[in-house]
């Protein structure tokens, strides 16, 4: 049983209402309530969060009270240097989330500041990318957490990423 911090960035509160065509219909409420559900199958915690405030969601990664974070930072994933320096600095294993396939979107989109530091990143598949990404943490946190420490590479740094 791990502990999954999901954290929402910028605009996320109003799912289901900001331009459904790219972000779909689901509000931040129900898709909550899909990833709780399914964390509680794979038998996780599951701690939700958003914010419009770079420095609240900063403060909250800070808290450094979970096991993996699944995050969405929004628009911060193209402009934050200080939200990725939270994220190395706890030194967690993270998935980066977008509902919309940012790489099909404006060129200012397409840039990350998260992506070289996640373990992966799950683009374009609406709120199926949470569940993926939940499935996915269920996988890491339960057979690749010892196998990477064992290898001596370090837990949850991008050298991670590269083992798998
Ligand atoms: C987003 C994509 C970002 O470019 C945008 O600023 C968002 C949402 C997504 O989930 O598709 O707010 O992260």
């Amino acid at each position: 049983m791990a502990t999954i911090l999901i954290l929402h960035g910028p605009n996320l509160n109003l799912l289901g209402i900001r331009e459904p065509y790219l972000y779909g219909h689901d509000t931040l409420a129900m898709l909550n309530a899909k990833i709780v559900s399914l964390a509680k199958k794979l038998a996780h915690e599951v701690i939700t969060f958003q914010s419009n405030a770079e420095s609240v969601l900063i403060d909250r990664i800070h808290q450094d009270d979970s096991d993996f974070f699944i995050i969405n930072p929004a628009a911060f994933t193209h402009t934050s240097i200080a939200l990725r320096d939270a994220l190395s600095a706890v030194n967690k294993p993270f998935i980066e989330v977008h509902l919309s396939n940012i790489h099909r979107r404006e060129a200012f989109r397409q840039i990350s500041y998260f992506s070289d530091i996640a373990l992966g990143t799950m683009t374009g598949f609406g709120t199926e990318g949470y569940l993926l990404a939940v499935r996915y943490a269920h996988y890491y946190l339960a057979n690749l957490t010892n196998l990477t420490k064992k290898e001596g590479l370090y837990y949850g740094s991008a050298q991670d990423s590269r083992a798998h």
